[in-house]
C-alpha cells in the first residue's frame, strides 16, 4: 500500500539553509565543468593549523574513539582559561557545554529556554539559523531591521522599545554574519544596560570575535556587569577562529541552571561531540602561543582580502558596500541594479541578482532574502585574493558593460 508521508508541522514551516543551498548549486555547476567563482561559503579556506591536526590524529591513534573523550575535561578547563584571559569572564568547567559546533550550542539553548509563543529579539540582517531555530522551538522571532545608515547596528532605544512582557531572549552577534558589522565596547555596554534593566536573557554569539579589523576591541556582553553574567549565555567555537569548521566543536558558557539543562537536553539529542575533535579543540585552546600565531597569520590574510573585496565592490555600477569590520563577509547593497536586465532577466531583488551573477557571470553569492534583507547580497572573502579578483572581474564585466 502506498504510504502518505506527513511531515511534522515543525519541519514543514522551516526554510532550508540558503547559504548551504547556494554552495551546493555552485559546487554542482563546478562538477559539470562550469567555471564558478564561489563567494558563498562561510568557512575559512585555510587548513586547520598543523599542531591541531596532529593532536586529533594522535587522539584517534591512541584510542580516543569512544563516547568518553579523554581530553574532554582538559578542553573545558582550557575554555575556562580562554574566557578568563581573553574575555574577562570567570566560569567553572560545569558552566561549559561543548557541542557539535556553535550551531548546536545555539539550538540547545533555544530548546531549553524558549517556550511556545515566547518572543526572541533578532537583529536583521541576521544569520540564517537564528530565525529557524527560534521557530523550531515554537518561539516567535521579533525582527529589528537595520541598514547601512547605522552600519547595521541597533540602538539601545530600539532594543528597549522591542522588549515586551513576552520577551524571553535577545540574540546578539558581533562581529556579525552576514553584515560584518562590529559593535564597539561602548555600544555593547549600552545594549547590556538595556538587557540588565529589562531582566531578559541574552545569547551572545561571539564566534567571529578573533576576526575584527581596524582596531575595535571585542567585549563580551556577559562581561559588561556582574548582573549580566546571570543573564547572558556566551556562545563560541573553534570553527572560524582556527579554521576548524569540519571538526564540529562549539560551546556555550552560562549560569549553572541553564547549562545543566543544556547538558541534559544534549544528552538525549546527540551526546557529546567526537572525542578526537575534542582533543583537537583542547590543543587549539591549550597551546596558546602556537595557535595565536596561526590565528594572526590568517587574520592578516583576511584583512588584505577584505580591503580588496570592499574596494572592488564599490567600483561596480549600482553596488554600494560599507566597510566590513569583522568576520569574513562583505554585504553590499545591490538595489542600484534593480530594474536592469541581463540575458532577458530583470533584476528586482537580491535573489534575481544572485541568479544572474551565477547563471550569466559564473559567480556564486548569497541573496540577502536569506538574512532578512531585500537590498543586499553576501560575499565571503574567505577565499584567495586571486579568486576575489577573478570573481570581481566577472561581476565588473556583467555590471559595468
Ligand atoms: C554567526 C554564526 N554563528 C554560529 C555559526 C555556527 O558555527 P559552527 O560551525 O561552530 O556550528 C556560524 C557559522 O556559519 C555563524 O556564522
Amino acid at each position: 500500500m502506498a504510504v502518505t508521508i506527513k511531515l511534522a508541522r515543525r519541519i514543514r514551516e522551516v526554510q532550508p539553509s540558503a547559504t548551504l543551498a547556494v554552495d551546493s548549486k555552485a559546487k554542482a555547476l563546478q562538477a559539470q565543468g562550469v567555471d564558478v567563482t564561489n563567494f558563498g561559503a562561510g568557512e575559512p579556506d585555510f587548513n586547520t593549523p598543523a599542531h591541531i591536526i596532529e593532536a586529533g590524529a594522535k587522539a584517534m591513534q591512541g584510542g580516543d574513539t569512544k563516547y568518553f573523550a579523554k581530553r574532554g575535561a582538559e578542553l573545558k578547563k582550557n575554555i575556562c582559561e580562554k574566557l578568563k584571559r581573553e574575555n574577562a569572564l570567570e566560569y567553572k568547567p560545569e558552566n561549559i557545554v561543548v557541542s557539535n559546533g556553535a550551531k548546536q550550542s545555539l539550538f540547545n539553548l533555544m530548546q531549553v529556554l524558549v517556550d511556545e509563543g515566547d518572543e526572541v529579539i533578532i537583529v536583521a540582517p541576521y544569520w540564517v539559523s537564528y530565525l529557524e531555530q527560534v521557530r523550531l522551538a515554537g518561539g516567535k522571532p521579533v525582527i529589528l531591521e537595520t541598514d547601512e545608515s547605522t552600519a547595521f547596528k541597533i540602538t539601545p532605544q530600539k532594543l528597549e522599545r522591542a522588549i515586551t512582557p513576552k520577551t524571553r531572549l535577545f540574540i546578539h552577534n558581533s562581529p556579525s554574519n552576514p553584515t560584518g558589522t562590529v559593535y564597539t565596547p561602548d555600544e555593547i555596554r549600552a545594549i547590556g544596560a538595556v538587557i540588565e534593566r529589562a531582566g531578559v536573557l541574552a545569547l551572545s554569539d561571539e564566534i567571529y570575535e578573533r576576526l575584527i579589523y581596524g582596531g575595535i576591541q571585542p567585549l563580551s556582553l556577559a562581561a559588561v556587569s556582574p548582573a549580566l553574567r546571570q543573564q547572558v549565555i556566551t556562545v563560541n567555537g573553534v570553527a572560524k577562529t582556527f579554521a576548524m569548521t569540519g571538526w564540529r566543536i562549539g560551546w556555550a558558557a552560562g549560569p549553572d541552571e541553564i547549562m545543566k539543562a543544556v547538558q541534559k537536553f544534549q544528552s538525549h539529542a546527540t551526546s557529546d561531540p567526537a572525542a578526537f575533535s575534542q582533543a583537537g579543540a583542547a590543543e587549539a585552546y591549550g597551546s596558546v602561543k602556537i595557535s595565536d600565531e596561526a590565528v594572526r597569520t590568517m587574520h592578516a590574510q583576511f584583512d588584505t582580502r577584505r580591503k580588496l573585496m570592499h574596494a572592488r565592490l564599490n567600483k561596480l555600477k549600482g553596488v554600494k558596500c560599507i566597510e566590513p569590520l569583522g568576520a569574513f563577509y562583505a554585504f553590499p547593497n545591490v538595489s542600484g541594479v534593480f530594474g536592469r536586465s541581463f540575458n532577458g532577466v530583470t533584476v528586482k531583488a537580491p535573489m534575481d541578482f544572485c541568479n544572474v551573477a551565477l547563471d550569466v557571470a559564473g559567480v556564486a553569492l548569497v541573496p540577502g532574502e536569506a538574512f532578512g534583507s531585500r537590498n543586499h547580497v553576501r560575499l565571503s572573502y574567505a577565499t584567495s585574493a586571486q579568486l576575489i579578483d577573478k570573481g570581481l572581474d566577472k561581476l565588473e564585466k556583467l555590471l559595468n558593460a
